[in-house]
């Protein structure tokens, strides 16, 4: 996994360069894409190679975009299990009356509309592996019908008596603290023990920011062949910016931008112009930001909006000496919602007060 970019591409001349060295010998195919030389993600590829032979349940931790789903992916194609199906449900997007057909099945007859027998995903994923995706997002019911799964490998297909044995390896994963939600009581404890055999944490982007310029660099390929156009050099500053910039929708939101650019821009150096405001802020100290000032180019609607929320969320911290109980109320927002914008912008109580 370290021969994705060949074993100089740390140098500073390759990050920003668009030259991408041979692979050494070739990763294992279910690696192919998943780009990370930085110690945190080499970690997590080692997990993924140690845990993949065995059945035991694994459950995926992290904020979105930071590639659960694709190690979800690379575990079950590590595995014995890899040529019989990999078959996901999205626990958070289904809708609650449908989940638990869509789990087990139905028999015909069922329900309105249950003209046929039909297999649900546990069925389907006989001999392979299940992905419960947004697990956190689970009703109470469904929790303890899938906990019996977990620990008997059984159920029935609504609406039938027959009990069907299936042989699944599960993969959950959840961007909550599922640990909080046990607390709160949103999430049953014994379910929580079953799926948190072993736990992989992926860590958010700015935590691994080493790996920004591979990934650029991955990206910029990916969406230069699939645009037919050429492979964009990034410039100095550009990348410095892309590596400073805190992207709190990780890999997913740096990809997104990347594509954007390449289908946006023509020419063949990405340069600080092309990047998103957002991301550009990061150029000069505050109040002299492009734009911040009301200059020539204008403020964004954006721009201003985030400035506003910072100064009224630090007036309430300040008024409230950073009780952040307190200035929540203040502001008639959820405690959670004002840690989320106090590491967003990244605040600071003033050394001078502590
Ligand atoms: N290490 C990586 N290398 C290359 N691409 C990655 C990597 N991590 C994530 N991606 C890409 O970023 C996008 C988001 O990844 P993924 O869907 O796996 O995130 P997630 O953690 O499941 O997010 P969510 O919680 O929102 O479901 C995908 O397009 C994926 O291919
Ligand atoms: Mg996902």
């Amino acid at each position: 996994m370290d021969s994705y970019l060949g074993k100089n591409s740390m140098s500073g001349s390759n990050l920003t360069s668009n030259k991408i060295i041979p692979i050494a010998s070739s990763p294992p195919t279910a690696f192919k894409d998943i780009i990370g030389q930085s110690p945190p993600m080499k970690s997590i590829f080692r997990m993924v190679e140690k845990v993949a032979g065995s059945d035991t349940t694994i459950m995926l931790n992290g904020e979105t975009g930071t590639g659960k789903g694709v190690i979800a992916r690379a575990i079950h194609e590590c595995s014995p299990r890899r040529s019989k199906p990999l078959i996901q449900i999205n626990c958070g997007a289904t809708p609650e009356g449908l989940l638990e057909s869509e789990f087990f099945g139905y028999r015909r007859g069922a329900f309105t509309g249950a003209v046929a027998d039909k297999p649900g995903k546990f069925e389907m994923a006989n001999g392979g592996t299940i992905f419960l995706d947004e697990i956190g997002d689970m009703s109470a019911d469904l929790q303890v019908k899938v906990l019996r799964v977990l620990e008997e490998g059984e159920f029935e297909r609504v609406g039938g008596r027959e009990t069907i044995k299936v042989d699944a390896r599960i993969i959950a994963a959840t961007h909550r603290d599922l640990e909080e939600e046990v607390q709160k009581g949103h999430f049953r404890e014994d379910l929580f023990y079953r799926l948190y055999v072993i736990p992989i944490m992926l860590p958010a982007l700015r935590e691994h920011k080493s790996d920004i310029p591979f990934l650029v660099h991955h990206f910029l390929e990916e969406f230069a062949r699939k645009n037919q156009k050429n492979v964009m050099k990034v410039a100095p500053e550009a990348m410095q910016l892309l590596m400073n910039y805190p992207w709190y929708g990780n890999v997913r939101e740096l990809k997104n931008t990347i594509e954007r650019i390449v289908v946006l821009k023509d020419g063949n150096t990405l340069g600080a112009d092309d990047l998103p405001e957002k991301v550009r802020m990061d150029e000069a100290p505050a109040g002299r930001r492009r734009g911040a000032s009301g200059g020539e180019e204008g403020i964004s609607f954006q721009t201003a909006v985030s400035e506003f929320e910072k100064a009224l969320i630090l007036s309430a911290l300040e008024k409230t000496n950073w009780v952040k109980n307190r200035a929540a109320d203040l502001l008639q927002i959820k405690r959670t919602t004002l840690v989320e914008k106090i590491k967003r912008y990244q605040l600071e109580k003033p050394a001078g007060d502590i």
